[in-house]
């Protein structure tokens, strides 16, 4: 499963970038605004500091103005990838956008239908937003298992990019899904290495080293 991160904080992508953990970034109108900074700047930026896929969200909702501004977009950077909503206009412009040669990401999925076109109409991503589904109580991670289900009956090459993760517990679901990538936001991102039990046995296995009085170097 590709990881990407979901934000916009260059410091710390570039940090784990440098670790070569980092697959991709995605980016949306909100963290756009989070980040504070203009929007071609902060796209531009993360071009340059991730080697794969960075999201870059159109703002129209009309086709024609999505198939203007994704071409902007991708002309930033060769790695740019253009996220479209999954609206009617949207499968326009990703068919538009598809056809030129440049990577659509369908976004804000919620059901599988929804996904089923994104795949007809060729994206190269298609986000669920698994949180968001939780949050009505609906198990969203159903959503990435019936997707890759349809998918693999149809050899769909569109990837599930699955979205809106709230939990460590979220992206195990994920790769046991099989999603694709799981877009990440930093601070769950930096608790995937965690667990109490590492903490404390790497803190016994130093204290015992220590009482040998060795050293390997
Ligand atoms: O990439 C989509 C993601 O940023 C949405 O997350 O937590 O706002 O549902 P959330």
């Amino acid at each position: 499963m590709q990881l990407f991160l979901d934000g916009s904080d260059i410091n710390k992508i570039r940090k784990y970038c440098e670790l070569g953990l980092i697959d991709g970034v995605t980016t949306n109108p909100s963290i756009i605004l989070k980040s504070g900074k203009n929007m071609i700047e902060v796209i531009s930026e993360l071009a340059g500091i991730v080697s794969g896929s960075v999201s870059a969200e159109v703002s129209a909702l009309d086709s024609d103005t999505m198939v203007q501004e994704g071409i902007k977009l991708a002309e930033i950077a060769e790695n740019v990838t253009v996220k479209l909503p999954i609206t009617w206009d949207g499968l326009k412009a990703c068919k538009t956008l598809s056809n030129k040669g440049i990577s659509v990401n369908m976004t804000l999925c919620f059901s599988s239908s929804q996904a089923l076109l994104a795949a007809k109409a060729g994206a190269e991503y298609v986000s669920p937003f698994i949180g968001r589904l939780d949050d009505l109580n609906l198990e969203g991670i159903d959503l990435i298992s019936d997707i890759k289900l349809i998918y693999s009956n149809y050899k769909f090459s569109t990837k599930i990019l699955a979205a809106s993760i709230r939990t460590v517990n979220h992206v195990k679901q994920c790769a046991c899904f099989g999603a694709d990538v799981a877009t990440i936001p930093l601070d769950i991102f930096e608790k995937l290495v965690k667990h109490p039990l590492t903490d404390s046995g790497l803190s016994q296995f130093t204290a015992d080293w220590e009482k040998t009085g060795q050293s390997i170097i």
